[in-house]
């Protein structure tokens, strides 16, 4: 008897075909010069660890309230009226993946469709699909700027949602101003919800990311989440902010499925939003324009202005992201290849979240790859 029968359609469908091979591959690889990870290389900083430490020390290691701590609601809800002169309904969730599920399972009637920015993070078409609705992938220009004639063309009578993430992941674009009220406008004509995703909002290097909630902060739910921004991403801490009739439901699928966020965590990340990190934004802003200086002229990529993360054209000599890959990992670099975040396999993407010297060692030898 084969198990395989007992479990959901829902979950086969959804394949890892597209960078399995990949995957296989690097499994071989001994000692990698590794490009291919999403998350930041600095340490936490010590009054944050030792925050953590204290709480669980301190037993404070049960359940919290679904909503999560005051502390940590109140310092949220600070921060975002001082950025963004909003006073939003919130709730902590289990990192920004947390967010994103329960705003889907939330938001999403079976069939309803919600437009995703093409490239995209990769689990934003699964979690739609988990949560019974349709991705539907939109294009943008080659400069990775948004064209607000492809969301109109994608819009139709069962579009709830636009899914929009800036700083992003994998380009590293952040969209202007102007490109975030226009599809703020397109959301408001077509009456349509905005769930934007800002994990990357501290990693900003040319000044600060516009917001839909600037916009049209009446249909936007903002996700936020402090994993990249202090290296907590095992720690599971995020929150979402939002109309409070829109943040309620979210509140009860949160109840009957992550329940809370993780408590000790919780505590400590009301130290972690006290915490200076201008140093380590810093240091990634100067790890951008390394591999900025150091790829220019062979490869052909849009400069990315926040996250930490690259996303290169293949050479032509390369039929496909996936083949260039490929090649580099014959020489030992590690990355990912654009089909995980996108419909077309034509890119592939570094994460510069590694020391300078491994990033210099690694443009060496990219660099002939190009030809
Ligand atoms: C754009 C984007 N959104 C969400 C996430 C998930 O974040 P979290 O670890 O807080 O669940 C990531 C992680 O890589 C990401 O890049």
């Amino acid at each position: 008897m084969s198990a395989e029968k007992f479990v959901s359609e829902r979950i086969k469908n959804i394949g890892a075909s597209g960078i399995r091979k990949i995957f296989d591959l690097a499994a071989t690889m001994t000692d990698p010069i590794d490009l291919s990870m999403g998350q930041p290389d600095f340490k936490v900083p010590d009054a944050v660890k030792n925050a953590a430490i204290d709480a669980i020390r301190n037993d404070k290691n049960g359940y919290t309230v679904t909503y999560g701590i005051p502390a940590l609601r109140e310092r949220i809800s600070a921060m975002l009226r001082e950025k963004r002169d909003w006073s939003p309904e919130t709730i902590v969730t289990s990192g920004v993946s947390g967010g994103l599920v329960i705003t889907m399972m939330a938001c999403l009637n079976p069939g309803d469709e919600a437009l995703i920015v093409d490239p995209y993070f990769v689990s934003y078409k699964h979690i739609v699909t988990l949560a019974g609705g349709t991705p539907v992938t939109v294009d943008i220009n080659d400069d990775f700027t948004l064209k607000r004639e492809a969301f109109e063309a994608a819009i139709t009578p069962r579009t709830k949602l636009i899914l929009l993430n800036s700083p992003s992941n994998p380009a590293g674009v952040v969209f202007s101003a102007a490109e975030i009220q226009s599809i703020c406008e397109l959301a408001r004509e077509r009456d349509l919800l905005i769930v934007s995703d800002e994990i990357y909002e501290t990693l900003s290097f040319d000044g600060p990311a516009a917001s839909p909630v600037q916009y049209a902060p009446e249909r936007t739910v903002l996700l936020g989440g402090f994993g990249k921004s202090h290296a907590i991403t095992g720690w599971r801490m995020g929150y979402a902010a939002g109309p409070a009739p829109v943040i309620r439901e979210m509140a009860k699928v949160q109840q009957f499925t992550f329940v809370c966020g993780p408590h000790p965590a919780q505590i400590a990340t009301v130290v972690a939003l006290d915490t200076d990190m201008s140093e380590q934004v810093e240091a990634y802003r100067i790890k951008r324009d390394l591999i900025v200086s150091e790829l220019a002229g062979s490869f052909e990529f849009a400069k990315p202005a926040g996250g930490f993360f690259l996303f290169c054209k293949a050479p032509p000599q390369f039929e496909t992201g996936t083949a260039f890959v490929e090649e580099a990992i014959k020489h030992n670099i590690l990355m990912v290849p654009g089909s995980a975040f996108s419909e077309r396999d034509t890119h592939f993407r570094i994460s510069y979240a590694v020391p300078n010297e491994t990033l210099k060692r690694a443009c060496e030898i990219l660099r002939p790859l190009a030809g």
